[in-house]
C-alpha cells in the first residue's frame, strides 16, 4: 500500500474529529462526540432546543436537571425507557453514544461519581420495553425522588 492511500483516512480522522468540541473529546462512554452532536441536532433538538432548555409546555428542560434522574432509583432505566429515546431510529451504539453525551453536554455537574456510561447492550435492552401512557406518572415519581433527595441533603 503505497503512503497516499494511508495518508487518506489519516486526513478524513482529523477533519472529522475537529467538529467536536475539545471538552467533549474525553466523555466516558462516548466514542464518537462528533455523531452524538449530529445525531442530537437531527433527533432530539426539535423538541429538546438547541441548549437543551426545552420549553414550557410539553417538552422538559434537560439542561442543569437530567443527570439527576440517575441519582434515584429506576431513573437510569427510565432514561433508556422514555419513548424519545428508545424509539428513535438509530442502532444501539450510537444511541448509547448519543445518551452519555447528552447526560454530560447538559447536566455534567449531576452526574454521579459511580456513574458507568451506558453501553450498547444496556441501551438496547432497555429499549426493547419503552415506556407508554405509565410515562408520565413514572417520571413525576422520579422527579418527587431526587427533589426529597436534595432537601435531605440541605438539611
Ligand atoms: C417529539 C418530541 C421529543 C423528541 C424528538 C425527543 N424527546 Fe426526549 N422527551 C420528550 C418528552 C415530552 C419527554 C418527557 C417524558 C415523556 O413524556 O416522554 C422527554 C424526556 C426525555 C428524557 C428524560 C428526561 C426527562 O426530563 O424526562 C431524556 C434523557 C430525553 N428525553 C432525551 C432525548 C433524546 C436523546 C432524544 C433524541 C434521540 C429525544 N429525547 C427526543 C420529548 C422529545
Amino acid at each position: 500500500m503505497n503512503a497516499r492511500w494511508l495518508a487518506f483516512p489519516l486526513g478524513l480522522a482529523l477533519l472529522v474529529g475537529a467538529g467536536a468540541r475539545a471538552d467533549e473529546q474525553a466523555i466516558p462512554g462516548v466514542w464518537d462526540a462528533t455523531q452524538a452532536r449530529t445525531d442530537y441536532q437531527l433527533k432530539c433538538q426539535g423538541c429538546h432546543r438547541p441548549d437543551g432548555s426545552g420549553d414550557d409546555h410539553s417538552n422538559p428542560p434537560m439542561h442543569g436537571v437530567v443527570a439527576k434522574f440517575l441519582t434515584v432509583p429506576g431513573g437510569r432505566e427510565f432514561l433508556g425507557r422514555v419513548p424519545g429515546v428508545a424509539t428513535v431510529d438509530l442502532p444501539d451504539d450510537r444511541l448509547a453514544n448519543l445518551v452519555n453525551w447528552t447526560i454530560h453536554r447538559f447536566d455534567p455537574t449531576h452526574v454521579p461519581q459511580s456513574f458507568q456510561p451506558y453501553t450498547a447492550e444496556e441501551i438496547g435492552r432497555l429499549r426493547q420495553n419503552p415506556l407508554r401512557l405509565e410515562r408520565a406518572a413514572t417520571r413525576a415519581r422520579l422527579v418527587a425522588g431526587f427533589a426529597k433527595t436534595h432537601s435531605e441533603q440541605s438539611q
